[in-house]
């Protein structure tokens, strides 16, 4: 394999809190192996555009608090195709760039690994995405201040729901999983808790509604993953209105604020473990991995492995959402 001596990085698809601290540890570990570095804006657009920056320690000098990412994101048709994925591998060519950091979701992974089989490049992954979808790390950068930042807004929304006696459905991100709603609604000690992957008994979830607020609660919080099968927080308020719609419900929907947000300490290092094992993995030539944490030891998991597996719901935790309501 020839000697490494130059590599790049980026982020792409939706940022999360965490990626900035992940670019400053890719950065700095680069720079103390005699590593040249360079940032690449906006994702796989700009690789294919060669919107490229040089990159040293000052580059990433006071951003491992800050969320978002310096590098920009953006998710990239271009990229889709074999002659944008052409462009892109000329462009790193050009530049004299041996091997590649891509900091992102499944979607970023996918595309890596269909560009090292059209060009058998080296590329390195890291779980950047807050709805912790990946397998094979226990935790995404990103997903525990994601966490923090809806149990903060979920604890406002139940004070003014206490005080009216409402019942608020309150829907968060995760794309096509339920890994935010879950956890996050057992740390807000939500009623209930409706995921992609339970089917959502409208009926059912209607009745112990009606149980709890006849009975034991003057106000209920209910989460709602945006992939849940029944549509979405405000389908499932009309669900329950047509039903009987005897409560007095509202529904927030908490968007993109669970995007943003100086990353969690947690989060911080994650990122900076992360970041430094992807410098290292390259240089031990490895390629078309992603790097991870398991039991709070770093991992390497193909990216066959991370795309192929969907990590699953521990269906416990949502037992314990019902038997803390009980
Ligand atoms: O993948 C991260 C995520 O925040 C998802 O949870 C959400 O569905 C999606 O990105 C939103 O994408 P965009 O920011 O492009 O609207």
């Amino acid at each position: 394999m020839a000697k490494i001596k130059k590599i790049a990085l980026l982020t792409s698809g939706g940022d999360s809190p965490g990626m900035n601290a992940a670019i400053r540890a890719v950065v700095r570990k680069a720079i103390h192996q005699d590593l040249e570095v360079v940032g690449i804006l906006r994702g796989y657009e700009g690789l294919i555009k060669e919107e490229f920056i040089p990159m040293n320690s000052k580059s990433v000098g006071n951003i491992i608090q800050l969320g978002g990412t310096i590098l920009k994101t953006a998710r990239s048709a271009n990229f889709m195709t074999v002659e944008g994925r052409k462009t892109a591998y000329e462009n790193l060519v050009k530049n004299k760039i041996d091997a590649l950091v891509v900091i992102g979701g499944d979607g970023t992974f996918k595309g890596a690994r269909v560009f090292i089989e059209e060009h058998n490049y080296p590329i390195v992954g890291l779980p950047g995405t807050i709805d912790n979808d990946l397998y094979g790390t226990d935790m995404t950068i990103g997903y525990d201040t994601a966490l923090n930042t809806v149990v903060q807004a979920v604890d406002k929304i139940r004070d003014t729901a206490a005080s009216h006696e409402r019942i608020f459905f309150i829907e968060v991100m995760g794309r096509d999983a339920g890994f935010i709603a879950l956890r996050a609604g057992i740390a807000s000690g939500a009623e209930a808790v409706l995921v992609p992957e339970m089917p959502t008994d409208l009926k059912a979830l209607h009745e112990q509604l009606s149980e709890y607020m006849s009975s034991k609660k003057t106000s209920s919080i209910i989460f709602v993953a945006e992939g849940d099968d029944a549509g979405g927080a405000f389908k499932i308020k009309e669900a329950m209105e047509k039903f009987g719609g005897e409560f007095d419900m509202k529904v927030t929907v908490l968007g993109h604020v669970q995007r943003g947000g100086s990353p969690s300490a947690y989060d911080r290092y994650l990122a900076s473990r992360l970041g430094v094992a992807a410098v290292e993995a390259l240089l031990d030539d490895q390629r078309s991995i992603m790097i991870g944490m398991i039991n709070r030891e770093v991992v390497h998991v193909p990216f066959n492995q991370t795309i192929k597996h969907h990590k699953t719901i521990d269906q416990r935790l949502l037992e314990i959402v019902d038997v803390l309501n009980s």
